[in-house]
């Protein structure tokens, strides 16, 4: 079947161009520079007139809760809702329950995927202080890095063994993301609060940035960082959270020259102390949404190029879960639904241009974690495409959010952006409002 999406502003590869894309099946066949005028030969011929049409998000962080936490969240509400987000792929997180720290158990959670994952697919590798020696065993175009929690978060799999930790980074064959918050101080940062507070066993969450402290991230994404230097390992330090951390990267902008990325989340993007006073233990994560200097320099910084990848860290729980406040209330936030068009809100601010949204959200996963013929509009490729519109004006309310758990911390916000389509391998998974049934993605391949 032969699909015309035409004249879109297609964003691609560092340029925009009014013109045309041909689907055949799962495929892009052809790019054109202009629109077409005969369209009368495509089986199905989608006016993009006035939208823009970009590569599908490639969301290199989500936690998706299935198995084992699926009162929260499971793969098929949450692919749902990244479809409605203009998310095509994304890789998952092992904090599970239980967590994916064997071949065994990574197998399983592909099984689930295939059957019910309405986008494509890919899900990390956990480490543990005791599975090293599993690392040299996995398969490199079917696991597309390993996580490490060199901090304690949801799931509790911190790496905290030296030993461990430098065995991990010496036989990783695969990239690994780092969660990194110093243990040691988040501790200390505690028991100083415990003192403060006479005992009591929780604080206003508007503390946890400073229990959960810069200097807590700063100290572990440098161990990192010296440990990747020593060993030659391939790292990604994920969710970047402070200003302070910037310094220990690169402004290199070609993500294929880096042997140490980074990634920051909408989160921190999006969000900052101040919001704390509003939206309270909803915009509670780790690492802590920090102050608004530090969401401004990491604004900055997805220009400039020390941060390589936006993704969500999309990692529902329930409302009542979030209950409490620096140490009770869960940590994490539903954000797969909101991430493109908070990006797209952030370029219309002119923090960057739509071209390097382009580039942190689809392009760099694609090239970081080589995923096979995704990530660009290429002829040849997945026909994985978004079309947004950029001047729908509209506000997020109940019954336009999609993820199980059943709130957002976008809430009553409104978008100048909206995701009008999805195409997830040349089909359409979401179209205005409605996610496609029966829509399954595939397992995503990397070219090791
Ligand atoms: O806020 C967070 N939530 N940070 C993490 O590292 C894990 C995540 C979760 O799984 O809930
Ligand atoms: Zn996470």
């Amino acid at each position: 079947m032969l699909t015309l999406i035409n004249n879109a502003t297609i964003v691609n590869e560092g340029r925009q161009f009014v013109g045309a894309v041909v689907i055949d099946g799962e495929y892009i066949i052809d790019v054109l520079q202009q629109p077409l005028a005969d369209t009368e030969h495509f089986d199905n011929v989608v006016d993009a007139t006035g939208l823009y049409l970009l590569p599908g998000v490639i969301d290199d962080h989500v936690h998706f809760r299935e198995p084992g936490l699926t009162h929260k969240a499971d793969i098929a509400t949450e692919s749902r809702t990244a479809a409605a987000g203009g998310v095509t792929s994304y890789m998952e997180m092992p904090n599970t329950l239980p967590p994916t720290t064997t071949p065994d158990l990574l197998a399983e959670k592909h099984r689930l995927a295939e059957e019910k994952s309405r986008v494509n697919y890919s899900f990390f590798f956990g480490t543990t202080n005791e599975n090293a020696y599993l690392l040299p065993t996995l398969d490199v175009h079917h696991v597309p890095g390993i996580k490490i929690f060199m901090g304690s978060s949801t799931g509790n799999m911190l790496v905290d063994d030296d030993d461990a930790l430098r065995q991990i980074f010496l036989s990783s064959p695969v990239r690994i993301v780092a969660h990194c918050e110093d243990d040691r101080i988040i501790q200390q940062n505690i028991a100083e609060f415990r003192r403060k507070y006479k005992g009591q066993n929780d604080f206003p969450v508007r503390y946890h940035s400073r229990i959960r402290s810069i200097e807590a991230c700063y100290e572990s994404s440098a161990k990192a960082v010296a440990l990747a230097r020593d060993t030659g390992a391939r790292l990604h330090v994920a969710h970047v959270s402070s200003a302070r951390e910037l310094e220990l990267f690169s402004d290199e902008l070609d993500v294929t020259q880096k042997q140490i990325t980074a990634e920051a989340v909408i989160a921190h993007l999006m969000f900052s102390t101040e919001d704390y006073d509003h939206l309270g233990a909803k915009i509670k994560c780790n690492p802590a949404v920090k102050t608004p200097e530090d969401r401004e320099a990491l604004r900055e910084a997805l220009a400039m190029g020390q941060i390589d990848v936006v993704a969500t860290d999309h990692a529902p729980h329930l409302l009542r879960e979030k209950e409490g406040g620096a140490l009770k209330a869960a940590s994490g936030m539903p954000m797969i639904q909101f991430s493109l068009v908070s990006m797209l809100e952030l370029s219309d601010q002119g923090y960057f241009p739509v071209e390097r949204v382009v580039q942190l959200m689809c392009h760099n996963p694609a090239l970081l974690y080589h995923i096979d013929r995704r990530g660009f509009i290429r002829k040849g490729y997945y026909a994985d495409l978004v079309l947004v519109d950029p001047t729908a004006n509209w506000q997020v309310l109940s019954g336009r959010y999609y993820t199980k758990c059943g709130w957002t911390p976008m809430d009553e916000r409104t978008f100048k952006w909206r995701v009008r389509r999805t195409f997830v391998n040349g089909k359409t998974a979401y179209a205005d409002g409605i996610v496609v049934d029966g829509i399954r993605g595939m397992a995503l391949k990397f070219d090791a």
